[in-house]
């Protein structure tokens, strides 16, 4: 059985946590696609060029703690508007998603342009607010060195980046389900996007 569900959104929507939890109580596999970006970025930060970082790319040498900081996430956002980069890294993410027993991927252009055949497509947002005060309190608690104000203006930067640039942009697919996770809980969106899943099984 192959079952991929594609789900896209901007930064600190809740799409990550959503994929976390339906991948797991379906027992498929789950990409986090920004990390790829984000392994890519880091390297970029570090001096080296971001089209050889991504041509030879390991998944398995991510270290996902280390990239999660906002430096990362502005630098991924730059390299991911480089077509050549994006280029390098569809074929891992489309064998991914055809893997026997199921994927889920999250990222900005999963149901568009990886996956624009995938059984469930999905886009998962919320206000500019309160997906800022998500990112500040994750970061914050973290011990990272963050304000309110400083991660709201980060977000809009990465969101007008990844919405604007030619190459893949950030867009719901035509037909994807937006669930606005603004006014709803973790559970409440699990729930929606399992009862989803559950009838493009039974298809
Ligand atoms: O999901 P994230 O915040 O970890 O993603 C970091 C950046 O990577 C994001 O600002 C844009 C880029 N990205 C992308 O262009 N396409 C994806 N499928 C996933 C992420």
């Amino acid at each position: 059985m192959t079952l991929t569900v594609a789900v896209d959104g901007p930064a600190a929507s809740g799409k990550g946590t959503i994929s976390k939890a339906v991948a797991a109580h379906f027992g498929f596999a789950h990409l986090d696609t920004g990390l790829l970006y984000r392994a890519v970025g880091a390297q970029m930060l570090l001096g080296k060029d971001p089209l050889i970082v991504a041509q030879t790319l390991q998944a398995e040498d991510i270290d996902p703690g280390a990239l999660r900081n906002s430096e990362v996430a502005q630098a991924a956002s730059k390299v991911a508007a480089i077509p050549e980069v994006r280029a390098a890294l569809l074929d891992f993410q489309r064998a991914f998603a055809r893997r026997a027993g199921g994927a889920v991927l999250d990222g900005r252009d999963i149901g568009t342009v990886i996956c624009p055949e995938a059984d469930v497509k999905l886009y998962v947002t919320a206000s500019d607010e309160v997906r800022a005060e998500r990112r500040f309190l994750e970061l914050a608690n973290k011990g990272q060195d963050v304000t309110r104000d400083g991660v709201l203006d980060d977000l809009r930067a990465r969101d007008k980046r990844d919405s604007e640039r030619a190459s893949a942009p950030l867009k719901p697919a035509e037909d994807a389900t937006i669930i606005d996770t603004s006014d709803l809980s973790i559970d409440d969106a699990v729930a929606r996007v399992v009862s989803q899943i559950e009838m493009a099984q039974s298809d």
